[in-house]
């Protein structure tokens, strides 16, 4: 019955694509609105012509394992745990790997000046704007091997199984590796989806963003082969309407789907991340010998504030509401010294942006109070970003529905509360999300996992998806 629904549903495709390539001779218009109305009930002379193709339409599950296997040894920590940061040299190898196998998959390659990779295979009608699928292969520190590569390494994948199905495209399909969706070594998340969204603001960030050696974003780039100029940034900005659609295949990063026994995730929105840097200074001193009344430890105020933090989130009464902080640091970092400094990083989101907002406000205030309380200097607070959140796009979720019920899997909507360079590309193009289950929804740490099964019902989806969209 599944595979009897499957064959009917790829025929679907195949036939829209098969008769719009001839259609290109007749009354194009006439043509593929006929086939368009004709294409749910396809004859059998049209099954004979294309059971070839459909017979190749399956994904190459032990090929794509090995390219996630291999990539994941590209890493500055031990395995099973991936550390990829931006322009290093696992990076630099990593991105290598990448254009490789875009090359290998018969995609033009071409790269932007921070280092966004794009395959693209071009449609039958080369002026329409593009479908782009992507996402990103950095890993912060200690983490998975499936976060962001199973976007890229499967939307390349999925281009396979297009490309063996005999399907093409009208609009071309592009494939994009995102620099640095993670915002490890200088403060910024979904750095290269940002910028091609447009961010004069990040721009000024960039001039002076140095990472924690004080090395500039401008020479970590230099040294990696990007040899940019702040002008270079500014005209990486794409205009609205530059993708006709994005879609990212991404694992949830969360229990749901596995929990609930589901093969696919339609993402319908995204929720709504901020980031704040926070540092105190005091005069440090001696352990043993300032008293207790004469201290003004800038790290117990980090302390201070990093539970405030939870009592701010919680106090939302929304279990929406997440609150992190992820960075604390002190100088001079001596058992036997006051921290005379502190810096502490937050993560704070939310799925309603204002409440967000009410949290964000709240911090700040604490850390005012805490400052005067404890005589620390409040030296900075900067809100590094304040991102609102993102709605996948009625007629991307429409064809993910498609792809996903023409395949027989089990799916439901629902949101993301990661972020993802979706986030960005959401301001320039229509937007959805493919989510496939991942084991205990474990990310961001070494036990990160998905099955190669659930990682290939992804691409197939994905794969659907695309063609669906580069038709319309
Ligand atoms: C992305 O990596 C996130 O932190 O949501
Ligand atoms: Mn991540
Ligand atoms: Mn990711």
């Amino acid at each position: 019955m599944a595979s009897k629904l499957l064959s009917t549903s790829l025929l679907t495709l195949l036939l829209i694509s098969f008769f719009y390539s001839i259609s290109a001779a007749t009354n194009e218009d006439t043509t593929r609105k006929t086939m368009e109305e004709f294409s749910g009930y396809p004859t059998d002379s049209h099954n004979s012509i294309l059971s070839s193709s459909l017979n190749s339409f399956s994904v190459e599950s032990e090929k794509l394992q090995s390219q996630i296997d291999e990539l994941s040894t590209l890493s500055d920590s031990p395995a099973p745990s991936v550390t990829r940061i931006l322009y290093s040299e696992k990076d630099n190898l990593a991105r290598r790997f990448i254009k490789g196998i875009m090359e290998h998959v018969g995609l033009s390659v071409r790269e932007d000046a921070v280092g966004n990779i794009y395959g693209r295979w071009d449609g039958s009608e080369k002026g329409l704007p593009a479908v782009a699928t992507g996402s990103h292969i950095d890993a912060i520190p200690y983490s998975g091997k499936y976060d962001g590569v199973v976007g890229v390494l499967g939307a390349l994948e999925a281009i396979n199984v297009l490309r063996r199905s005999g399907f093409q495209p009208k609009r071309p399909l592009e494939v994009i590796m995102f620099t640095s969706e993670e915002p490890t070594r200088f403060g910024i998340s979904c750095l290269g989806s940002r910028l091609l969204a447009g961010s004069e603001a990040l721009v000024n960030t960039l001039k002076i963003a140095a990472d924690a050696q004080n090395i500039s974003f401008f020479d970590a780039a230099k040294s990696a082969g990007y040899n940019l100029s702040p002008d270079d940034l500014s005209k990486m900005v794409l205009a609205e309407g530059s993708y006709s659609a994005f879609v990212e295949l991404h694992i949830e990063q969360g229990p749901l789907l596995e929990e609930e026994g589901l093969s696919i995730g339609i993402v319908t929105a995204i929720a709504a991340p901020a980031s704040i840097k926070v540092e105190f200074e005091g005069n440090g001193g001696h352990a043993g010998a300032v008293l207790m009344p004469s201290r003004n430890d800038a790290g117990l105020a980090a302390a201070e504030l990093a539970l405030a933090v939870e009592r701010h989130v919680l106090e939302s009464g929304s279990i929406d509401t997440v609150g992190t902080v992820g960075i604390l640091e002190l100088h001079p970092g001596a058992i036997n010294s006051i921290p005379s400094k502190s810096h502490i990083e937050i993560d704070i989101r939310d799925i309603d942006e204002k409440r967000r907002n009410g949290v964000i406000d709240k911090v700040h205030k604490t850390a005012i109070n805490i400052s005067q309380n404890r005589q620390v200097k409040l030296s900075e607070f900067k809100i590094i970003n304040q991102d609102p959140p993102a709605l996948s796009d009625k007629s991307v979720i429409d064809a993910m529905e498609f792809a996903t019920e023409q395949l027989n899997l089990s799916h439901k909507f629902m949101i993301s509360r990661a972020y993802h360079d979706s986030l960005f590309m959401a301001r320039i193009s229509p937007m959805g999300m493919i989510f496939i289950p991942c084991y205990k929804g474990y990310s961001h740490k070494p036990e990160e996992y998905a099955s190669i099964e659930d990682i290939s019902n992804g691409v197939k989806v994905l794969a659907l998806t695309l063609a669906k969209l580069s038709l319309q």
